[in-house]
């Protein structure tokens, strides 16, 4: 496939994107509805994804998403997004949402997570993607391990075509 440029991360970074708590965001248990937020996680890493690469994306998988605490009526969530490194036609964003309190301003920690994106051509196919050149230690560290986290998602996809080829489904 073709070869690109590196590019640098800080170029398709999305910093504290904001969304505000409404009641309409709340599930039955009084907090923020956890799929309100995957969806906002998932847009914002394709902003990422499609900013780094210029092409159109789609998320192949998500990895990692832990909800670490809950957000309730009223916080501010502020949703920021990296591009931890990029192969041929895949890249991995990392997400992490932060909730912030409006009157006292505390923030909380509650939800990281990995998405991998594939970018695709005029065709749909797969196309290539730049790599990226890490420059900051914590850039450095998240591209070293990125590739740990790709050989486990390769491995879990390789079991779980193993399984559908037993089991016909
Ligand atoms: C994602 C998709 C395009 C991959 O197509 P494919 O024919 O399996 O592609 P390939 O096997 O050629 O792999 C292409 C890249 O995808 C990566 N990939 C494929 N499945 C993956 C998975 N489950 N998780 C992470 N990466 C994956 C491969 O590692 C490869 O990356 P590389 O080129 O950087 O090495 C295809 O499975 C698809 O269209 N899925 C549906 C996507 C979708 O609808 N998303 C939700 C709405 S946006």
């Amino acid at each position: 496939m073709e070869k690109l440029a590196a590019k640098p991360i800080k170029d398709s970074a999305v910093d504290d994107h904001t969304y505000k708590v409404f009641p309409n965001d709340l599930n039955s248990y009084g907090t923020a509805f956890g799929g309100m937020i995957m969806a906002i996680c998932d847009r914002t890493a394709l902003v990422v994804a499609e900013r780094h690469s210029k092409k159109t994306c789609v998320t192949a998988s998500v990895d990692s998403m832990h909800f670490l605490r809950p957000a309730g009526q009223g916080d501010i969530l502020l949703f920021s997004a990296a591009i931890n490194r990029a192969w041929t036609t895949s890249m991995e964003i990392g997400v992490k949402v932060v909730a912030e309190h409006y009157e006292t301003g505390e923030k909380r920690h509650i939800l990281s997570a990995y998405f991998t994106f594939i970018a695709l051509d005029d065709n749909k196919e797969p196309t290539a993607v730049p790599p990226v050149s890490p420059k900051t230690p914590l850039e450095k560290r998240r591209f070293e391990e990125a590739n740990d986290r790709r050989e486990r998602r390769k491995k879990e996809a390789e079991e779980r075509k193993l399984k559908r080829e037993n089991f016909s489904i």
